[in-house]
């Protein structure tokens, strides 16, 4: 414990915690507006898929852990039914207050995103993936899988960006393109899988863009 590690980007703290971050670490960070992993802006990545059209434009779309929500902000100016979920009540609020200076239309749930009730079951055409994967502990990659392809609809699009760290220990923690493809392959089609070129400065060469559809 206690190392530092990519300081510049990330590890909410600069503390490797090899347990991962408990609901009670993320809140403390929005407490202590110590937001590390923020880039300020929608995920540059994000906005070449839906310039290309290759997410869907229309439908629900789902952002889980969220933070301060750019992704869902952009999905609801642009007239997705957008969902964000976060379990920590400081992102959920700052995103609340966001939409609401902007006259935006989204909803917020205050919520673990493995525990989302069945209402969401199938519910969504999309969901867009931001340094969510990387900061939940690799233990806990299952119950991921398993939460999209609940509540993804048969055809949904899972799409978005996964960390290559290169680095052990985390948040956020390291994946490589073996693990991705081994892990989502079993439950989606791969139309997408590349390093993109779109990434801020400090996240270069470092970020797989996907684009699974659900089988
Ligand atoms: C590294 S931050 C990323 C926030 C946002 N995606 C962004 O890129 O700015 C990870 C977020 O996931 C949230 N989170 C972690 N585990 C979660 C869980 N099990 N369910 C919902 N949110 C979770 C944290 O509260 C935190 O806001």
């Amino acid at each position: 414990m206690s190392q530092a590690q990519n300081p510049t980007d990330s590890s909410p703290s600069d503390e490797v915690k090899s347990e991962g971050y408990s609901l009670q670490d993320w809140q403390q960070l929005y407490l202590e507006d110590d937001l590390k992993w923020d880039i300020g802006e929608v995920s540059p990545p994000l906005l070449k898929l839906w310039e290309a059209g290759n997410i869907p434009r229309e439908g629900n779309v789902i952002i889980p852990g969220c933070g301060q929500g750019h992704e869902v902000m952009f999905f609801a100016r642009n007239g997705m039914h957008t969902t964000g979920v976060d379990f920590a009540p400081g992102a959920c609020e700052r995103l609340s207050r966001r939409l609401e200076q902007e006259g935006l239309n989204a909803r917020v749930v205050l919520a673990s995103f493995f525990d989302l009730g069945t209402g969401h079951n199938l519910f969504y055409d999309l969901m867009f993936e931001q340094t969510f994967f990387c900061a939940i502990h690799p233990d806990q990659r299952s119950s991921y899988l398993e939460t999209v392809c609940r509540v993804l609809k048969a055809g949904g699009v899972l799409a978005g960006v996964f960390y290559e760290t290169g680095e052990d220990g985390g948040p956020p923690f390291n994946t490589t393109e073996d693990e991705i493809r081994k892990r989502f392959s079993e439950y989606f089609k791969i139309s997408l899988l590349e390093k993109t070129q779109h990434s801020i400065e400090r996240r270069k060469n470092k970020e797989w863009l996907g684009v699974f559809v659900k089988r």
